[in-house]
């Protein structure tokens, strides 16, 4: 049967001081949970939070890594390197990824393979924005992300992905997807996930919700037979809110 997850996303806050008394503070209050946890951290912060937990049971994702393997690109963090911290999971194709910095299908269809080929397990991000829901099309569009970036992988390989809905305008903005409207879209994409991969592969396909997902609608959402857990930003910067989130299932 597929994974719970509860995955942090710290975005870009907090210091290394900061991470690392968030994820200290984390180890301390979160033991045996009904779900799996991860924390997506700040490159800086990989190697030393890493380290911190690694003998806990909170998990270490990335936030992003390059789309080329090593070489003259600077500024840039591969897939090899963000493996050689520790840390298990990356985050790919966040939407702010996609709209701050042209990551394209063909950017993050490269991210995702690469982030494979060295042994990181991406959370691989989809959604529609405000005017695509407004307009209905946003399983069209999810699709297309799907599509576009990770249904040329192998049954095998896609069998590691872990999939993360995450309405664009429900990110940072109070506004969450109501369980129904989550559910629905949920469903479709294991839908879409069965129809390319076969019923094994989707049902073990975990697919979490994104979208200002906290303590007090988590277990409305987790509720649902195709939603396994969730991606959280703003709510995973605290201990307790996020603690709460994990105690929700
Ligand atoms: P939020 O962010 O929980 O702050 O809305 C979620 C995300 O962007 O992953």
């Amino acid at each position: 049967m597929r994974k719970n997850i509860v995955a942090g996303n710290w975005k870009m806050n907090k210091n290394l001081q900061e991470g690392v008394a968030l994820a200290t503070e984390l180890k301390e209050i979160v033991s045996n949970p009904n779900c799996e946890v991860i924390i997506g951290t700040p490159f800086i912060h990989l190697a030393t939070v890493s380290e911190l937990l690694k003998d806990s049971v909170i998990k270490v994702s990335a936030e992003n890594c390059a789309d080329k393997v090593s070489g003259a690109y600077t500024g840039e963090v591969s897939a090899e390197m963000v493996k050689s911290t520790g840390a298990e999971y990356c985050i790919l194709g966040h939407s702010e990824r996609r709209a701050y910095y042209g990551e394209t299908y063909e950017i993050l269809k490269e991210k995702v393979q690469l982030a494979l080929a060295n042994d990181l397990k991406p959370i691989f991000c989809i959604g529609e924005v405000k005017e695509e829901r407004e307009a209905g099309k946003q399983n069209e569009v999810v699709k297309a992300q799907l599509e576009g970036s990770v249904f040329n992988l192998s049954a095998e390989d896609f069998g590691k992905i872990v999939l993360a809905y995450e309405p664009v305008w429900a990110i940072g903005t109070g506004l969450t997807a109501t369980p129904e409207q989550a559910q629905e879209i949920h469903a479709y994409i294991r839908g879409l996930v069965a129809e390319k991969y076969g019923n094994e592969v989707a049902d073990n396909c975990t697919i979490l919700y994104g979208g200002s997902c906290n303590a007090k609608n988590a277990a409305g959402l987790f509720a649902n037979p195709d939603i396994d857990g969730g991606l959280i930003g703003g709510a995973s910067l605290k201990a307790e809110d996020f603690k709460a989130i994990i105690d929700a299932f």
